[in-house]
């Protein structure tokens, strides 16, 4: 971890590192009464129960902070992994400066630092923006990246996770983008899963493996639907978890399950921690 940023930097020094995630961890009254434009707002108070709203940890960010809590901030988002390149204490001088530069804006914005999964956001950019409209299954979802992802985009989507406390998460994360999810509360290893559902247009599963469940989400793609999915391969074990065979996919398996699909992408992606996973898309 860096050196302590100089609390007081200029916001000249600020504007010019523009490499870091903004976020500004001022009250949300504060926040809408005006911010560094585009920064995302996670109150001081929120960051950890938020922090999974955070970017990766290799990611460097730049804080608005107030004077009055400057060091606590510091101290709570350094305890968390995270690197704070630069801060800007906010006061009167800061925003009229920020006003000149073009660089105020007001109001709730709905800006994240959170990254969806990249394969998810390739599908998005490449076939999803065509059928937006339609309806999505994210399956394992967690605290709901890619499932408030998706639903900014125009999907409806129908989250599942076996954990409530993950799916209250996603819920807010949702929240705080200004969309709705649908979610459940499920055992997906469950013989027989106990929901009535649609065929969906698309079905999302990252970093979640369940070998008896490839049957049944064939059953839930309507035709024509895609299937993105992500997970880890033989080989993480190295690097952390997950370690147990049922977790971790050999290259190729995911084609051979889903051979009946055209399939439109099939390779290695390596995490930042050197975990090699296979990204999957393929259309059913
Ligand atoms: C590594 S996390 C991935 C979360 C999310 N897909 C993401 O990429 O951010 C794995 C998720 O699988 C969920 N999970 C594990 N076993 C499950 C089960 N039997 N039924 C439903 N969800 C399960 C966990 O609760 C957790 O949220």
């Amino acid at each position: 971890m860096g050196s302590d940023p100089q609390i007081g930097q200029s916001v000249d020094s600020f504007v010019q590192n523009n490499s870091a995630e903004l976020l500004d961890v001022r009250t949300k009254l504060e926040f809408e009464q005006g911010h560094y434009k585009a920064a995302a707002n996670i109150p001081l108070s929120q960051i950890s129960e938020r922090v999974h709203e955070f970017p990766n940890r290799n990611i460097p960010l730049r804080v608005c902070v107030n004077q009055e809590n400057c060091q606590e901030a510091i101290a709570s988002i350094k305890q968390k992994g995270y690197q704070i390149q630069n801060l800007l204490v906010w006061n009167e001088l800061v925003k009229n400066k920020l006003n000149e530069l073009n660089l105020l804006e007001s109001g709730n914005q709905k800006n994240r630092i959170w990254q969806p999964a990249r394969v998810v956001e390739y599908f998005q950019s490449q076939w999803g923006h065509h059928i937006n409209k339609g309806i999505a299954l994210d399956l394992a979802c967690g605290t709901g990246r890619d499932a408030t992802y998706l639903a900014t985009q125009g999907w409806q989507v129908t989250a599942i996770d076996y954990l409530s406390n993950s799916l209250s998460k996603a819920q807010e994360l949702a929240g705080h983008q200004g969309v709705k999810i649908q979610t459940h509360c499920l055992d997906l290893e469950d013989k027989e899963i106990a929901i009535e559902l649609p065929a969906f247009n698309l079905t999302t599963v990252v970093r979640y493996l369940h070998r008896p469940l490839f049957p049944w989400i064939d059953r839930h793609l309507a035709k024509n639907g895609f299937l993105v999915y992500q997970t880890f391969l033989e080989g993480s074990e190295k690097f952390g978890q997950p370690k147990r065979p049922r977790f971790l996919l050999k290259y190729g398996e995911l084609a051979k399950a889903f051979s009946h699909y055209r399939i439109l992408l099939d390779e290695v992606e390596y995490l930042e921690d050197g975990r090699p996973t296979n990204i999957f898309i393929a259309q059913k």
